[in-house]
């Protein structure tokens, strides 16, 4: 069994997409043993709450510096037994330590096909604002692995979506989510649940 912990900031769809693929076994073999947000008040925790699942706030600002922050991020996590941390949407930066102690064990979906429109500012609709900015035809998701750098880690999985003429930053993050994130962020838990996922000189393999 994968005991995971999935990590939030905001509405928690890519959460609901894990929660409702475990529910109906899309992902097998899996249980979420936290979601921890770094809000209070925020619908991922409503969601959570309605699966019965475990879940905590951790904010920043509660600590007296980061770094006590960090230290307390990474030790519920170790805390709550997860083999593997799930950033669905979750807008801190991973610590250095636990990047060490989580190598290869911590997954991101970023709305864009990578290395389009991803590292240092290229979060939530600022992603899809370039992307209409530079005219590009196709757009998409990528899950990877985090290391310590922004979006440079080793890429699991990607979905290609079309960009349409009328589309506003809006309207492409929501097809994304529908047509790509909500799919290939299940599917690789499943591969991962499954044993299927490794990596070798920083690409990742899947049998
Ligand atoms: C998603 O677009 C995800 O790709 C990005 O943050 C957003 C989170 O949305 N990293 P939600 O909280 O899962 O609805």
């Amino acid at each position: 069994m994968l005991n995971i912990a999935v990590l939030v900031s905001g509405g928690g769809t890519n959460l609901q997409a894990i929660i409702d693929a475990i529910a109906d076994g899309t992902i097998q073999n899996t249980r979420i043993c936290l979601v921890l947000s770094n809000n209070d008040g925020v619908y991922a925790l409503e969601r959570a709450k309605k699966a019965g699942l475990e879940s905590c706030v951790l904010s920043p600002r509660s600590f007296p510096s980061r770094e006590a922050f960090n230290h307390a991020l990474l030790q519920k996590v170790q805390e709550s037994g997860a083999d593997l941390v799930v950033l669905a949407g979750f807008l801190c930066v991973i610590p250095e330590e636990m990047v060490r102690a989580y190598e290869n064990r911590i997954l991101n979906i970023h709305p864009s096909l990578i290395p389009s429109f991803c590292g240092t500012g290229y979060y939530g609709l600022k992603v899809h604002e370039a992307a209409l900015e530079r005219g590009v035809k196709i757009s998409g998701a990528t899950v990877h692995f985090v290391d310590s750098g922004t979006d440079t880690g080793p890429i699991l999985l990607q979905k290609a979506v079309e960009v349409q003429s009328d589309d506003t930053p809006k309207s492409l993050q929501r097809r994304i989510m529908e047509q790509a994130e909500w799919k290939i962020l299940p599917q690789a838990i499943d591969l991962i649940a499954h044993g299927r996922v490794s990596v070798e000189n920083r690409k990742v393999i899947v049998q």
